[in-house]
């Protein structure tokens, strides 16, 4: 998918570009489009009482995380190295610092972090294409699949194993370099994936409880949403684009000078909030049907779909097809969390790729067992250390909290103020190639929407502006 012609006139990348823009936006929609929407964002949204959380979500999304979306892709195609030497780069030559390059080094670290809990989960899907397959959720009820699943985490050396399997098929793409498999994989599962959604849907119309699940999902009760739980919201729009870390900006230095990149960040946005949303139609009417609990957890879709799926005609074979769908959306989000460490150890330590994804792969793997290990032996384990936590949790939540709510909008921020205020006006114009409305929509947001709504969420969730408003009020 990369080829090795040289892009004419500008910079061109050492890892060669991709072959055409649908190349793009499929590499960039597999990133996006994985465990944060199917697995993530139902969880979240239950946990945090579904409408209002819903809304502040999707608000986020277009307002902030489509923006920096299109601020990484246009630094990664300006700079076309790795995160860590574009930002150094585009900083000196905006008459700026080389410093920059700590948002890129923030990237490489937060990409390794949450790759080291999304590797265990991702492990889980695996585990459960295996049961599905045995026909363990024929007949399920929710006292079997929950039992099933409490048995499944519980069991350290599994979920281990099934980790270990998952980060090696992740080093087996990255080494070979991501041009090949990578683009097969996400052209045939996305729709794949969309499709069998489509279908579980349907299910969920006829047998769930639609009504409520409908109403859980949109109607807002803002009375119900706390500022920690806006943090989350804002977190898992970050997540579920995979901005604020440096991923779509190495993506980005793979893309041809002439593709528009307003054009490609819609269509992934579009494709990644579709297939949220799906998700969170398809599994609370089989929540609310069932006696589940929407703030169930993590837990929430390895219980609703073995379930729905045990009771169809067909089920074991339709519970595989999706997990193992779920699998692959996995799989090509990960190749995008490794990218930047590798693509860095590649460009400046003069390792071979091959090299690089053991490497990183391998402390990713090692790491992965505090969150392996968050779910049985150490599931009692739970303290609060980080501003903006919704009560204590465990070493897993701990990492999960950091990425998403802190790093991903943090990332954000500074990748927004780089794009929007330190790089000039005719380098963004340039590479977004207009200077027309959308262009001064996407400078708006970029200059001021984003860096001051995020930082306005961080302080508010931390209680900092109620000090000092109390503070001035008296
Ligand atoms: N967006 C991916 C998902 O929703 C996760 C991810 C985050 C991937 C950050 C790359 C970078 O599953």
């Amino acid at each position: 998918m990369l080829s090795s012609q040289a892009d004419t006139g500008k910079r061109t990348s050492l890892h060669g570009h991709w072959s055409s823009r649908m190349a793009f936006i499929l590499a960039v929609t597999g990133s996006a489009v994985g465990l944060g929407n199917i697995w993530k964002f139902p969880y979240v949204a239950g946990q945090n009482g579904g409408g209002a959380f819903v809304l502040v979500y999707l608000a986020c999304v277009f307002l902030v995380g489509m923006p920096v979306m299109m601020s990484e892709i246009l630094i990664g195609r300006r700079g076309r190295r790795n995160p860590v030497a574009t930002m150094a780069l585009l900083g000196q030559e905006e008459g700026h610092s080389k410093q920059w390059q700590w948002i890129g080094g923030l990237g490489v670290v937060g990409g390794i972090l949450i790759l080291s809990y999304y590797s265990v989960i991702a492990g889980w899907t695996l585990g459960y294409v295996v049961k599905s397959f045995s026909g363990a959720f024929t007949g399920a009820t929710a006292e079997s699949v929950g039992a099933e699943f409490g048995g499944f985490v519980g069991n350290w050396q599994v979920i281990a194993l099934c980790h270990t399997l998952f980060m090696a098929l992740t080093i087996f793409v990255v080494m070979r370099g991501v041009e090949r498999g990578l683009e097969q994989a996400v052209r045939f599962m996305v729709p794949a994936l969309l499709t069998l959604m489509v279908v579980l849907l349907g299910y969920s119309i006829n047998s769930g409880s639609f009504g409520a699940g409908i109403e859980f999902l949109f109607t807002p009760d803002f009375s119900k949403l706390s500022w920690d739980s806006v943090l989350v919201a804002m977190g898992q729009a970050f997540f579920t684009l995979s901005v604020g870390m440096g991923a779509i900006m190495a993506y980005g230095a793979y893309l041809p000078e002439e593709t528009s990149i307003t054009g490609a960040s819609a269509a992934v946005v579009t494709a990644d909030t579709s297939i949220a949303i799906l998700a969170g139609l398809v599994i609370f009417p089989l929540v609310f049907a069932n006696g589940l609990d929407p703030a169930d957890g993590p837990g929430l879709v390895f219980q609703t779909l073995p379930l729905a799926l045990g009771q169809m005609p067909g089920g074991a074979f339709f519970s595989t097809i999706f997990f193992v769908l779920l699998s692959f959306a996995a799989w090509t989000s990960a190749i995008g969390l490794m990218e930047p460490a590798v693509a860095y150890l590649v460009e400046h330590h003069y390792r071979t790729r091959a090299q690089a994804a053991v490497i990183v792969g391998g402390t990713i793997w090692a790491l992965g067992f505090a969150t392996v290990l968050s779910f049985n032996v150490l599931a009692d384990f739970t303290f609060t250390a980080l501003p903006g936590m919704q009560g204590p949790t465990t070493i897993f939540g701990h990492i999960d909290h950091l990425t998403s709510n802190i790093m991903l909008p943090l990332g954000g921020v500074l990748i927004a103020v780089f794009a929007g205020w330190i790089m000039c006006r005719n380098s963004t114009a340039d590479e977004l190639g207009t200077a027309g409305n959308v262009y001064k929509l996407w400078r708006f947001l970029a200059r001021y929407v984003a860096p001051i709504g995020i930082l306005f969420v961080f302080l508010k969730a931390v209680g900092v502006l109620d000090t000092v408003t109390a503070a001035f009020t008296g």
